[in-house]
């Protein structure tokens, strides 16, 4: 049998209207998290709340859907994003030594993000700029041959925006 002879609605029947209910109920959910994520920098558990109510759609299942998803935040994050590499070659020229001085600088920990929403500090495997290692990026901005000294750098960029 060739595919065209395929009648797929036959076939399938009224599974395909359940599917299609359920794939549009993720596909909803994915465009519904960008824009609470652009309004609010990240994804509001309250706002989380009232959507899975709004959509029908159980809380654990929005998110599930929305962890599966690097790119969805569930904690606020800074105006400014400052990333140090960490990967291999910025770790053996001294990454450590710069994440802790930006630590140090900002008073908070990678993973974390200044009380005042200032600066998110995250680290990251590889930016793909290993020959200016240690390298770190300062929202889209690379800034590399890092060291304690020129942190600096990298607190008047944030500061700076
Ligand atoms: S390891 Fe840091 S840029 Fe590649």
């Amino acid at each position: 049998m060739k595919v065209e002879e395929l009648n797929v609605d036959e076939k399938i029947g009224h599974v395909k209207d359940v599917l299609s209910d359920a794939q549009k109920k993720r596909g909803v959910l994915i465009h519904a998290f960008q824009s609470i994520q652009k309004e609010y920098n990240y994804l509001p558990e309250d706002v989380l709340n009232a959507l899975s109510k709004k959509l029908d759609i159980p809380l654990s299942d929005v998110y599930s859907t929305a962890s599966f998803y690097k790119h969805f935040y569930f904690k606020p994050r800074g105006r400014n994003v400052v990333c140090v590499c960490v990967g291999t070659a910025c770790h053996v020229r001294g990454a450590s030594k710069v994440l802790e001085k930006i630590e140090e600088s900002f008073g908070i920990k990678q993973g974390e993000t200044t009380e005042d929403l200032s600066m998110t500090l995250e680290t990251v495997g590889c930016v793909g700029c290993c020959g200016l290692a240690p390298v770190a990026t300062v929202n889209e901005e690379i800034v590399g041959d890092l060291n304690p000294k020129k942190v600096g750098d990298v607190i008047k960029m944030v500061e700076g925006k």
